[in-house]
């Protein structure tokens, strides 16, 4: 087991959260101590004069981990935008020494972090920097959530090549049916099996699901 997972995505809303939610619960039920660290967020509401992400938010409750908000998210950014905009928006600098140290904190205190990103792989940041130089920077293996909808045969090859092309060490695929109409999904599934290069480690369907998943992938913490 890795100390810490980068969970990156196909695109913004594939199911990161999600499958991320996912992950922590599976590790505490291990036993282990587990830390959600959300390095970037676009998209919050004031609470009590202080931004707040559902996403991180959503990470802090799963996880149990008595961190600090800002350790958890340090860069809280309020647009709903990307986040190079949001960050420049409101005069913000994103910095990796930043996210290391507060990386750092968490992996203190805990067995496993379980990192997410925003948006997909090579999401910027702002000058010089995007999601892709963050996973590196933190030297953590990656997980690929593939949004299962319409489109994801394209988006899910294209990511695992530009991660591999980025340096990024790919751990394993993990589909999350964001769509519940979608047509042909044991077929999509058997073909992102066919052509990814990095093993499925689950999917998860959606409860809704119009098509039932034969066989089931539960979720696997083997190989992370
Ligand atoms: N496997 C799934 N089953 C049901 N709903 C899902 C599933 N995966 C994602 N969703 C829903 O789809 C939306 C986008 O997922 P989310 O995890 O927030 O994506 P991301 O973090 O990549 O932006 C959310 O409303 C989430 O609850
Ligand atoms: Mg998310």
């Amino acid at each position: 087991m890795s100390r810490g997972i980068f969970v990156t995505g196909t695109d913004t809303g594939c199911g990161k959260t999600h499958v991320a939610q996912a992950l922590i619960r599976a590790l505490r039920a291990r036993g282990l101590r587990v830390a959600g660290f959300k390095p970037v967020a676009a998209g919050a509401d004031w609470c009590d004069g202080e931004l707040r992400n559902d996403d991180a938010l959503a990470l802090k409750r799963e996880a149990g981990h008595a961190a600090a908000y800002a350790t958890i998210n340090p860069y809280c950014l309020e647009a709903a935008v990307a986040p190079h905009l949001a960050a420049a928006e409101a005069g913000v600098a994103i910095e990796l020494g930043v996210i290391l140290a507060a990386y750092a904190q968490l992996a203190a205190r805990s067995d496993v972090v379980v990192v997410e990103g925003a948006g997909g792989w090579l999401v910027p940041l702002g000058p010089g920097l995007d999601m892709q130089g963050v996973a590196l920077a933190l030297g953590l293996p990656v997980l690929l959530v593939v949004g299962l909808r319409l489109g994801c045969l394209n988006h899910a090859l294209l990511s695992e090549r530009a991660i591999l092309a980025g340096g990024g060490r790919l751990l394993g695929w993990i589909g999350s049916q964001v769509d519940p109409g979608m047509a042909r999904l044991n077929g999509n599934v058997a073909t992102l099996t066919e052509r990814l290069g990095a093993p499925c480690l689950g999917v998860i369907a959606h409860p809704a699901s119009r098509e039932r998943l034969d066989p089931p992938r539960p979720l696997t913490l083997e190989g992370l």
